[in-house]
């Protein structure tokens, strides 16, 4: 029996390199994959690669930064699946600096697309999965959030108020049976490393030596975490923040 046979799971930021793995994921388990990303080619074109190899998946182009995106988001996917199990608010930003470098925009954009999204869709699923006696939510904060490394204030501080968001999500509906926990990844081969590995002028390899276990972390070890804890395998799982990083401690 795959474990999410019959579920309905919606993944944000699943045009990119973590979500695009999440998403894969949950087909491969038998989940009806909602794909939705600011970036609708990508959505579409990660949609299309789940159908070609037999799983079930539809794209939705969405800028989750944008309360009304949101809720018209979750109420498109329940209106049409009657459904929503699972959401994965993964879609996030990082823009580099320190208090004096950021500017405005880089530091409200950072907290509309990594934070107040997930406000906006956590409030919207929320009475859905009431009613259907359940769900589960797994927001994907950072190992920065918790220990944060320098120049990156925007983001790390977004990511410590996903932790706490997290947290408080968890505790006010784990009554209801809606179980919310996060990750916290440490450096994970994706896009969005890649462009940060371009910008500080070192390489993948100058990483990999800065990991304890010899390498930086793959988009499917962190798919398979979400996994875990969106399935029922993680029942009593509920406001926990999951660090992977390969023992990595911040520099
Ligand atoms: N890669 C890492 O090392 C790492 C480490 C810790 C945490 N994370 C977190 O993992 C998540 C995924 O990151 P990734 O590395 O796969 O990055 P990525 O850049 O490959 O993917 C992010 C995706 O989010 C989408 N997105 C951005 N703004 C959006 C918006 N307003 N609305 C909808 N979609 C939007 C982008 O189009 C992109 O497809 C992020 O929350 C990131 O902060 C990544």
């Amino acid at each position: 029996m795959k474990r999410f046979e019959g579920r309905i799971a919606i993944v944000t930021g699943a045009g990119g390199g973590i979500g695009s793995a999440i998403s894969r994921r949950f087909a491969e388990e038998g989940a009806f994959v909602v794909v939705t990303d600011a970036n609708g080619a990508a959505a579409s074109e990660v949609a299309e690669s789940i159908e070609r190899s037999g799983g079930s998946a539809t794209a939705i182009a969405a800028d989750i930064s944008k309360g009304d995106d949101c809720a018209i988001l979750i109420e498109q996917v329940h209106s049409r699946t009657g459904r929503i199990d699972i959401l994965v608010n993964n879609a996030g930003i990082n823009r580099r600096g320190n208090l004096l470098a950021l500017t405005d925009d880089d530091w409200y954009t950072t907290f509309a697309v990594n934070l107040h999204s997930m406000f906006h869709l956590c409030r919207a699923v929320i009475p859905h999965m009431m009613k259907a006696g359940g769900g589960a939510i797994v927001n994907t904060a950072s190992q920065w959030g918790l220990h944060p490394a320098p120049n990156h204030i925007a983001y790390n501080t977004s990511k410590a108020a996903v932790a706490a968001f997290t947290q408080n999500l968890a505790r006010d509906y784990a009554p209801q049976k809606i179980r919310v926990n996060a990750v916290c990844p440490g450096e994970i081969h994706t896009p969005m490393l890649e462009a940060g590995v371009k910008r500080s002028g070192r390489t993948i390899a100058d990483l990999d030596k800065l990991v304890p276990f010899g390498r930086i972390g793959k988009p499917e070890e962190v798919a398979a975490l979400v996994a875990f804890l969106a399935s029922d395998e993680a029942a009593f799982m509920c406001g926990s923040l999951v660090e992977i990083t390969g023992a990595q401690a911040v520099a």
